[in-house]
This record gives C-alpha cells, structure tokens and sequence, in this order.
C-alpha cells in the first residue's frame, strides 16, 4: 500500500499593521478633530468621521496595512489619517504571523517619504545583503540597519537573523525556500523593497561591491557612508545637535586642559601688546555673527568679492595618477588647502536678502567665478534658512546661506578609509577662509554644525550619496549692535 503523500503545509501569509510611535498618543476631541500629542509635542491631523475616529483607536496596537485599501468612506478616511501620520514620521510598522500575534520585525521608518512595500519576489531571483547593512544591539534590541534603507528592521525572532546570516552569501530564492520551510517571502519583499537586500542579475555575478548600486556608491567605504548619514539630518531619527545626552552622568571636561607636569618654556616674554601683523589682528577680530542687518544686506559686489578672495578657481593642470595605466586627471588651485589637491567642496548659496541679487538657490561656479540659478521650491528654501536660523539661535534666516557640499567620488576615487574624514577637514580649512575673509571685508558670518542631507537632496534632485552637504555657513551684514558671538 503507498503511504499517503504528506500535505505541504500552508504557510500562513505575515500581517503588516502601521502602530502610532510608543512616544505619542491619539486625542480625539468632540468634534471629530484628531491630534497625536508627545509629552512637549502635538499634531493635528484634521477631522473626521466617527466610525473613522472608533478606528483610529487601533492605531496604538496596529491597522492592518490592508485594511486601508478599501474604497468605502471610512477606508479612504483611515487611509488619510494614516498617511498624515506617516508624513509626520509618527508610525511604525509590524510584520507579524496572525498564528500567534508575535512580532517578527518592527519597521521604523528613517526619512518623511518611507512607505512599507514589498518587492515581487519569484523562485529564480537571487538576492543578497547589502554591504552597507549591518546588525547591532540597541538596548536590549537587535536592530538591522543601512544608510542606503530608508527604514531600520528591529529584528524580534531571533529566526529571521539566521536568515540575515544566511543571506551574506547570494541566496536563489527557490533553494533557500528548499533550506527554510518557513522562510518568510513577504519579510524579503520588504527587506528587498527598502535596500536592506539586493537583487542579483545574472550576469552581476557574485554580488561584490562593484555590482551594488551605481559608481558613486562603490566608491564609498561601509563606515564612511555610515558616518556621513549618521553625523548628518535627514536620514536617521536621533537626536541631533546640543542635546546634553549624559550630562547627568559625565562630568564635562575643563575649558584648558590641565598642563602636563613636566619642565614649563614659558611663550609670554615674546607677545607683543599688539598684534604683530595685520593677520595677527584679522584673526584677533575673527568672531561669529548671527544676527544681520537687514536693513543693510550684503551687496552682489560684496558676494562676488567674497567668492572670488575664498573659494574661486585660481588655475587648473593635469596629471597623470601613480598607478600603473591609471588615466590623466584634471586638477585646480584654490585659495585653501585641500587634501590630493582635489577640491571635492561645492557651494550652494541660499540667497535670502542681498543687494542686486533675487532670492533663490544658487551655485556657485568656482571655475567660471558666477553663480548659476537653480530651480528650488520656496518651501524647500524656508525650510533650509530656517533651520539655520534655529542651529544659530539667531533672530531672522542669513542673508545668504552657503551650504558646503561635497562631490563625494572626486576624493573617494582616490582614498581609501580616510576618504569622508579628509572632506571634513577640507570643509575646516574653508570655514575657516569664509570667517577670515567675512572679517576682513567688514560682513559677519557664523558655521553651523547641523545639515539636512535628505532636504538637500529634494531640493536638487542630486542623490544623497553623490553630492550633498557637508557643512553651512551663514554669511550677511552684522548688526551694528551686536559685540562679539
Ligand atoms: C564646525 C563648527 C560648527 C559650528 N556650529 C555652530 C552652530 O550650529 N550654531 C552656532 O550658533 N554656532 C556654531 N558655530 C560657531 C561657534 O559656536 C563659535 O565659533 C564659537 O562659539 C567661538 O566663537 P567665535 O567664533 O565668535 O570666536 C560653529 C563653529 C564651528 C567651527
């Protein structure tokens, strides 16, 4: 007698539900309006219906992504609040079996547009990690991270590391399937959809680094592109900036560090009273300004002056590079050092109020010493001034705002491990002209530590991993009134 064949068991499809941030909680008010409010924080997200303000309530364990699809009235009234609340950065996302209500991983979306999708996934697609993601605890969570995705996985079961694990080799869908009954297609989906994975044509082979992605991202080193998203605004969600995070724990460090104990040659029988030289006395008087006079703007004169003394093209040559058969590269002098000679910095002048010039987003051509138009959004340009604004504490945006980016490839092509640590020293040494050179012609400026990468990549369509910013200067009339930053 033939035993009978054994049932494949049916693997039961995960759920993926979009859950209110734990941070904050849903008020509904009486008149139908809906408000998510954090401790110092609220939201309104509009009016609604009853049925839909009942619904809502279910947000803070999690709306089947499903069940917004729908075209009756409450569907597309859910659908609305859940998009808003996406927009806002306030959801996270669970995929989780119905079997047992267990949480397989956490979504949690790292810039304003992410949205859960799942790729389409057949049995002869080969996929593998990303390099750039990477595993690590976060208090007592496993997190899956990448500065490609724009969400980091929170791995719940420890079953989809091994997979994790697994899939550092590429991986045919169809055989992995073989290896894992319970492999998890819908998980890959969204794995695949936001970066985390990348699927492999044939003819890319192995799935190394030169088959990720386009030119500019192999050129990036793992830590590199890490540090630069994460040191960065707009494709992470921690806090950024002076936010005193252990001050309660870490005594701060003194203001001078203490002298070593060893034999003193004291310096002080050489000062002069006065500054010895007229550079001395430029750097003496070198201070920031925050605070412009807007009565007064900065002239276009005054601007072209001041490119032309900081950052214009003085001449250019070409060079063969030392390696064997490498091609002629092309080089320029500028009046600030910077690392192999290949000044990598651009800039981007967000022209708010200066004389002879129309606001807008401009960039500066430092080979043709002009500025080139380009086309930006005014809400894009508010939302650039007015976080520099904020970053400086300052009572009005700059006159004009230089945001220093980078084109990441020219130095990368050439360094390995130092590449992104060379650019901001390189961003250093020309800070450091723009305040010299700020002071000298009689207009005050201020650096700012703080730039949004993601916002700049919207406003100029350039992707964030081939040009972007890499730090801010805020340049204008200083206030009469103001003494020193
Ligand atoms: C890399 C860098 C980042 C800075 N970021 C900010 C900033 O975000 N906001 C601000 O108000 N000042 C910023 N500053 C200015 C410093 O606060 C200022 O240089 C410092 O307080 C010393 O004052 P002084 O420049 O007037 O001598 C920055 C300066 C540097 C060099």
């Amino acid at each position: 007698m033939r035993a009978p064949r054994k049932k494949p068991s049916r693997t039961i499809a995960p759920i993926i539900a979009a859950r209110l941030n734990g941070r904050f909680t849903l008020h509904m008010q009486a008149d139908g309006g809906i408000a998510a409010v954090s401790s110092d924080y609220s939201v309104s997200l509009g009016q609604f219906g009853a049925a839909a303000t009942a619904r809502a309530g279910h947000l803070a364990t999690g709306l089947p992504l499903a069940s917004l699809a729908g075209k009756s009235v409450l569907a597309q009234q859910i659908h609305a609040l859940v998009r808003r609340l996406a927009q806002h950065g306030l959801l996270d996302y669970r995929l989780f079996s119905p079997r047992d209500a267990q949480d397989l991983v956490v979504i949690e979306p790292q810039i304003a547009e992410y949205w859960p999708q799942r790729a389409k996934l057949s049995g002869s697609d080969t996929i593998v990690l990303s390099r750039f993601a990477y595993l690590r605890r976060r208090g007592n969570e496993m997190v899956l991270e990448s500065p490609c995705a724009g969400a980091l996985f929170r791995i719940c079961d420890p079953a989809v590391a091994a997979t994790l694990a697994t899939l550092s080799q590429p991986q045919k869908i169809s055989r992995l399937r073989r290896q894992a009954a319970s492999l998890n297609l819908d998980l890959l989906g969204l794995l695949l959809d936001s970066g985390m994975l990348i699927r492999l044509d044939m003819k890319d082979g192995n799935g190394l680094r030169v088959t990720e992605g386009d030119h500019n991202l192999v050129l990036w080193d793992f830590h590199d592109l890490v540090f630069h998203t994460r040191s960065t605004e707009g494709r992470h969600t921690d806090p950024v900036g002076g936010t005193y995070a252990y001050a309660g724990a870490v005594p701060p460090l003194p203001a001078v560090r203490p002298p070593w104990p060893g034999k003193k040659v004291t310096l002080n029988k050489f000062a002069t009273p006065e500054p010895a030289s007229p550079f001395a006395k430029l750097l003496r008087e070198r201070h920031s300004t925050r605070d412009f006079d807007d009565q007064h703007p900065v002239t276009l004169a005054e601007l072209a002056q001041f490119l032309d003394t900081t950052a214009r093209v003085l001449s250019e040559w070409k060079s063969g590079v030392d390696v064997d058969g490498g091609p002629e590269v092309t080089y320029s002098s500028r009046p600030y050092p910077a690392a192999g000679s290949a000044y990598e910095l651009e800039l981007y002048l967000t022209v708010s109020n200066c004389e002879g010039l129309a606001r807008g987003l401009y960039h500066y051509d430092a080979g043709g010493h002009a500025l080139v138009a380009i086309d930006a959004s005014a809400q894009h340009l508010r939302a650039l001034s007015m976080a520099a604004e904020f970053a400086m504490d300052a009572s009005g945006p700059p006159q004009i705002l230089i945001t220093i980016a980078a084109r990441f490839g020219r130095i990368s092509w050439k360094y390995s491990s130092i590449a992104y640590s060379l650019i901001l020293k390189d961003v250093g040494c020309l800070i450091q002209n723009f305040y010299l050179a700020a002071t000298d012609m009689g207009l005050g400026g201020c650096a700012i530590g703080t730039s949004n990468i993601d916002l700049f990549a919207r406003m100029t369509g350039l992707e964030f991993h081939v040009e972007g910013p890499v730090g801010q200067f805020a340049l204008g009339r200083g206030r009469k009134a103001e003494g020193q930053g």
